[in-house]
C-alpha cells in the first residue's frame, strides 16, 4: 500500500496516497462542526452551532478535534482498514514547536497504530514540488505567511520568517471594508470569503493602487438575493499583502521581508536562492499577486531575482498544493528506502525520535 501524505492547513486539509504528479485526493475544511451527542439537553431555539478549529495559524491546537478529523481522513476518505494502517507523511510548518511534533507522532503511533512515519518541513517539499533543492518558498495560506531560504534542502532557520497574517485576514479585512460600502447587507463571513477569492486581486504597483479612478465596479448577487458592490475593497485585500498597515501590522511588506530573509544568509548562497523563488499557497494565487510581487522584486535587488514557474507536468493547482505534492514525492524516497521512523523505532525511543529522524 502507497503511504498516505497528509497536509494539514489552517483552512483545507490535503490529503491522498503518495501520486507526485496527481492533485491530493482528498481537499477538506478543517474547521467542524461539534455535533451535540444523543441524551444532551439540547433546547433547539438556542442551539448555537459550534464550530471547532484544530489548526490555528499552522499550528495543531485542538487535538481531539485532530484526532477526529484524521480518523474521517484516514478511514473513511481514503478507506484505510482499522487493523491494517499504513505509513503516513505528514508537512510541517516553519517553526513548528517541538512539543507538536513529538504529539503528532505519538498520536499516529499510539492512537492509530501506523507502520511508520515522517515528517518534513513544508518549505522543502514545496521546492522539491518545482523540481528544487534549492530556493526561497513564499508561502501564504490562511493562518500564516512562511518565508523560507533553503539550501540542498536544509531549511536556513535563522533567517527564516513566519508572518501570523494569512487569507483569514484578509477575509476579515474585506468583510470589514464591505460593511463601510455596502452598510445595509448583512454577509456571512464565509460569504465574504468566497467573495474574497473570486474578486481580490493586486494593483499593478503602489501608484496604481492609489489611483482610484482604475477600480472597476462590479455588482454582486449573494445567495439570499442582496445586491452588493464590489469596487475598491478587492485592491485593498490584495495591497495588505504589500502594504501590512492596511491591517494595523507594523511590518515591512511581503516583498521586502523576503529579501530581508534572503540578506541574512551568507552571500554566497544569495544567487541560488534568488533565482528560484517559489510563490506558493492559497492566497498566492489571488489574481495580480505574482505579477505585482514580480514587478516589486526587480525594482528591490539589483541581482534580478525570478519566480519559478511550475513545470508543466504538473497539475495547474500546483501553487495550491505544492507542500503536498512535494511531500507526495519524498513519501517516494523516504518510506521504500526505511528512512522513516518504525514502529520498533518508536517503541524503543519514544515521540523524541522524531527530531533525530524527521528533519
Ligand atoms: N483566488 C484566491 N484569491 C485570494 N485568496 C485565495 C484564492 N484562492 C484561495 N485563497 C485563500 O487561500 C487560503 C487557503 O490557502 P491554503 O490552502 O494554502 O491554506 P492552508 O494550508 O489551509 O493554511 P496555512 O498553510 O496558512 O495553515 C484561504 O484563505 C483562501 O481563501
Ligand atoms: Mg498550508
Amino acid at each position: 500500500m502507497e503511504a498516505v501524505v497528509v497536509d494539514a492547513g489552517s483552512k483545507l486539509l490535503k490529503a491522498g496516497f503518495a501520486s507526485p504528479d496527481q492533485d491530493p485526493t482528498l481537499i477538506i475544511p478543517t474547521k467542524m462542526k461539534r455535533v451535540v451527542e444523543d441524551g444532551d439537553m439540547v433546547d433547539s431555539t438556542t442551539f448555537e452551532e459550534v464550530t471547532v478549529d484544530p489548526i490555528v495559524r499552522g499550528f495543531i491546537k485542538d487535538w481531539d478535534a485532530m484526532e477526529d478529523l484524521l480518523r474521517h481522513v484516514l478511514y473513511t476518505g481514503l478507506g484505510w482498514e482499522m487493523g491494517e494502517e499504513g505509513q503516513i507523511l505528514f508537512t510541517d510548518p516553519l517553526s513548528t514547536p517541538k512539543s507538536v511534533r513529538e504529539q503528532l507522532v505519538q498520536m499516529m503511533f499510539e492512537t492509530f497504530n501506523v507502520s511508520g512515519f515522517y515528517a518534513s518541513e513544508q518549505a522543502v517539499l514545496s521546492l522539491y514540488a518545482v523540481g528544487r533543492i534549492s530556493g526561497c518558498t513564499v508561502d501564504i495560506g490562511h493562518g500564516k505567511i512562511d518565508i523560507a531560504p533553503v539550501c540542498e534542502g536544509a531549511v536556513q532557520h535563522i533567517a527564516s520568517k513566519r508572518f501570523e497574517i494569512g487569507g483569514v485576514d484578509l477575509t476579515n479585512l474585506l468583510a470589514q471594508e464591505l460593511q463601510k460600502t455596502n452598510p445595509h447587507a448583512q454577509i456571512d463571513i464565509n460569504e465574504v470569503e468566497k467573495l474574497k477569492e473570486r474578486y481580490a486581486c493586486c494593483a499593478e504597483d503602489q501608484s496604481s493602487f492609489n489611483n482610484t479612478q482604475t477600480c472597476q465596479k462590479e455588482k454582486h448577487t449573494l445567495p439570499d438575493g442582496q445586491v452588493i458592490t464590489v469596487e475598491r475593497e478587492r485592491y485593498i485585500v490584495g495591497e495588505a499583502l504589500f502594504q501590512p498597515s492596511i491591517l494595523g501590522i507594523e511590518e515591512y511588506g511581503i516583498v521586502d521581508q523576503l529579501f530581508r530573509s534572503i540578506s541574512s544568509v551568507s552571500p554566497e548562497l544569495h544567487r541560488q536562492l534568488i533565482d528560484n523563488i517559489v510563490l506558493c499557497g492559497g492566497t498566492a494565487s489571488m489574481t495580480g499577486f505574482e505579477d505585482r510581487f514580480q514587478k516589486e522584486a526587480i525594482l528591490c535587488s539589483f541581482m534580478r531575482p525570478s519566480l519559478v514557474k511550475p513545470p508543466e507536468y504538473m497539475p495547474e493547482n500546483l501553487p495550491k498544493n505544492s507542500a503536498w505534492m512535494g511531500g507526495a514525492i519524498l513519501a517516494k524516497v523516504v518510506f521504500p528506502q526505511n528512512q522513516h521512523i518504525t514502529k520498533a523505532e518508536y517503541d524503543e525511543t519514544g515521540p523524541t525520535i522524531v527530531h533525530r529522524k524527521c528533519f
